[in-house]
């Protein structure tokens, strides 16, 4: 096989035509279980909750995108984000970035925490705070970079050699940049997650999540548990996101081309207070954004000044639609105190910087 490109792969990897018919697009193999020829004989595939060809067509694809051995695609992000957590056992510690997607705090707060899991919640910007933090049960470093909603960065070749050095499994959350902005296993990280429901899909009508592994040991576990706890992507599901996942590289590009422009925009805007994207040279981590990112993305949130002025302009906002969630081919409005957030409690979002009276707009 000749050496093939992001967009080439995105199309290709993990599909050829079916083998019965020719047919070029991967069928829906909507089956719960497979004829066997012969008794203790199979065609590689025994029962539908194990192992799909929609789904593994999907799953080599997206490993192929993160350059990768293995992928599991999952019912939604937070199946998947909960199976990586099944590495772990009562008694671990975690160190995680403070402001993950508000549903993953959830997660490890409010559920894993009872089953002995410890977490602790830091800026993982500041690697030299997360060095601090290890113990001698700390066995994860999960990040999310950049952040929603305010767009902070973690270092992640720096934060993959910390993670090597004290023996963590390294995760990082790449949903927000698609592998087609930012690879953080060719950085060193150990797992990406994705929330296949964002820029993966791509079209607002899918929710799924996979989980992208670079170690055999990790991976045997990962499958494991996706057979035994079941969480698996639909047929369905499978077969849309390998559709979005055709057209990845161009509305990636599209996205970042129209974040720029509007983060410039908002920047001219005297009535505009202070506007986060990784884009803008006046980012903090602009100099990182350039480094680890080939671009820069379409997410980007701004300030009005007023909690009020936000509510104005989020009631009479027109062609944007109010809504959660992000990546889809519309552009999204949101108000994350309120709405994405809203699961973070009141004292961790105010150490963010977004309580319910904060004015920060999220555009998407
Ligand atoms: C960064 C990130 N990770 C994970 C998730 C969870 O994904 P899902 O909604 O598909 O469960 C989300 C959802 O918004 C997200 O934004």
């Amino acid at each position: 096989m000749p050496r093939t490109g992001f967009s080439t792969d995105a199309v290709h990897a993990g599909q050829e035509p079916d083998p019965t018919t020719g047919a070029i697009m991967m069928p829906i193999y909507a089956t719960s279980t497979y004829v066997q020829p012969a008794l203790g004989r199979t065609k590689g595939f025994d029962y539908a909750r194990t192992i799909n060809p929609t789904r593994l067509a999907l799953e080599r694809n997206l490993a192929a995108l993160e350059g990768a051995p293995y992928g599991f695609c999952f019912a939604s992000g937070m199946a998947a984000i909960a199976a990586v957590m099944t590495l772990l056992s009562a008694g671990d510690h975690v160190l995680a970035t403070r402001n993950v997607y508000g549903g993953t705090y959830r997660l490890f707060e409010r559920v894993l925490r009872g089953y002995g899991l410890d977490f602790t919640w830091l800026d993982t910007s500041d690697l030299t705070a997360v060095g601090r933090a290890v113990r001698p049960n700390t066995r994860m470093l999960y990040v999310e970079t950049p952040t929603n909603p305010i767009l902070t960065l973690t270092d992640l070749r720096a934060a993959s050699a910390l993670a090597r050095r004290h023996g963590l499994i390294h995760v990082v959350d790449n949903t927000f940049m698609s592998p087609y902005f930012q690879k953080p296993l060719a950085l060193g990280a150990d797992i990406v997650v994705h929330s296949t429901t964002k820029f993966l899909n791509g079209h607002s009508d899918s929710v799924g999540g996979s989980v992208i592994l670079r170690h055999r040991r990790h991976a045997e576990r990962i499958r494991f548990v996706q057979n035994s706890a079941g969480a698996i992507l639909s047929p369905f599901d499978s077969w849309l996101v390998l559709r979005g996942v055709k057209t990845l590289a161009l509305r990636m590009e599209r996205h970042d081309e129209n974040g720029r422009r509007i983060a410039a925009w908002l920047v001219r805007q005297p009535k505009v207070k202070k506007v986060y994207y990784p884009g803008l040279r006046s980012h903090p981590q602009h100099a990182l954004a350039k480094r680890q990112m080939s671009g820069f993305g379409g997410m980007i949130s701004f300030e009005l000044g007023s909690y009020a002025k936000a509510k104005r302009l989020l009631d009479r906002v027109r062609l944007c639609s109010l809504a959660e969630s992000l990546g889809g081919v519309e552009t999204l409005i949101s108000h994350p105190a309120t709405m994405k957030h809203a699961s973070f409690p009141h004292a961790e979002r105010a150490e963010l910087g977004i309580t319910v009276g904060h004015d920060l707009i999220y555009v998407e």
